[in-house]
């Protein structure tokens, strides 16, 4: 591992979903690579937002990073909209990606069918996505489950550009995902075969990252299980017990083993549950609180987004020469 991109989204109520399956994973490998952190604000104008509460959004998401343990001396933590080169590089990523290809796209399919209108922003989103990474000549993509498709296809255009110019014009990504059982798709608590999303309009299936102590007791207490009373990780014919025990084992570092061998009823399982996450969530909380003091974040991302330009600008200037465009005298 060398340098380590990722990217989330600025929309309000950050999930437990997203900390476990990617933040969790940011704080971790700050200390092995170069990392980039990334509030991608343009991605989220690929759904219509309230300007006001977007950029309310992309300040919160960046102090959550903060507040999560991503330490902005060693990391790098900034807002896409700040480097100009994604935007410059996303075009290129669109040159150099096919349109059946964006067609395949199963996130797109899904959020196009919900969607009241379907901007083109978001049919062309992974090649911004593709842009994100490669301008960083990213090594390691540490995300979710969800995004394996989308960083399929950044990898399809980085071998692609480089064999089409028979040298390495940009590095081939590697995904970062962990396993389910790590975290790496975190289910929504009321559906438990469905992943835990932002979206949800079932308030109770989605804890966020913000919710009060007792929100989230409340939510993991009312968490669907099933009929029988043994705690035991079976995804499959389990996925409401093997959710929770999954959340348990991320938030206290106890093995599934351990977990099912402690229990034999759900009520003191889901009580233990809750004040796992409880105590995982509180003192990210409170620093995101120290965090709202007017202009702490501010300066944070301006330091941010000038380490990002320094190492993005090189790499979008190597593909642009490399696809003939004319450099500026
Ligand atoms: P976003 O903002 O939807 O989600 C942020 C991260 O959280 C992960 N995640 C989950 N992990 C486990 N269980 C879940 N239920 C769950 N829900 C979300 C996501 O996989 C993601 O890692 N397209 C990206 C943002 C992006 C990006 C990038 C990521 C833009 N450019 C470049 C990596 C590299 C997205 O929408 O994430």
């Amino acid at each position: 591992i060398k340098v380590v991109f990722s990217g989330m989204q600025p929309t309000s109520g950050v999930t437990l979903g997203n900390y476990l399956g990617a933040m969790r994973n940011f704080v971790k490998l700050q200390h092995e690579a170069q990392c980039f952190f990334c509030v991608v604000d343009l991605h989220a104008l690929t759904i219509p937002q309230d300007p006001v509460q977007l950029r309310k959004n992309t300040l919160d998401m960046a102090r959550l990073y903060v507040a999560a343990g991503i330490d902005p001396d060693v990391a790098t933590i900034f807002v896409q909209s700040h480097v100009s080169a994604h935007a410059e590089m996303g075009w290129l990523m669109e040159v150099s990606c096919y349109y059946g290809e964006l067609q395949r796209m199963t996130q797109f399919k899904d959020k196009s069918a919900k969607a009241e209108v379907v901007t083109t922003g978001l049919f062309t989103y992974p090649a911004l996505m593709a842009a994100d990474i490669l301008l960083y000549d990213t090594t390691h993509v540490p995300v979710g489950d969800d995004q394996k498709q989308h960083l399929e296809l950044a990898r399809d255009i980085a071998v692609r550009l480089n064999n089409r110019f028979g040298r390495e014009v940009v590095v081939v990504p590697e995904p970062y995902i962990p396993p389910r059982e790590a975290g790496g798709r975190i289910m929504s608590l009321q559906n438990p075969t469905q992943k835990m999303s932002k979206s949800d309009p079932d308030e109770s299936a989605t804890i966020h990252m913000l919710d009060t102590p007792d929100a989230i007791r409340k939510k993991i207490k009312r968490a669907v299980t099933d009929s029988e009373s043994e705690v035991r990780y079976d995804p499959e014919k389990k996925p409401g017990v093997s959710n929770l025990m999954v959340i348990l084992s991320l938030c206290t570092g106890m093995s599934l083993d351990e977990i099912a061998g402690r229990y034999t009823g759900y009520g003191q399982f889901k009580k233990d549950v809750a004040e796992a996450v409880v105590a995982t969530l509180e003192p990210i909380q409170q620093r995101y609180k120290e965090l709202c003091e007017p202009g702490v974040i501010e300066e944070i991302l301006e330091k941010g987004a000038q380490k990002a330009e320094a190492v993005s600008t090189p790499v979008l200037r190597r593909l642009q020469d490399a696809l003939g465009l004319l450099p500026r005298k």
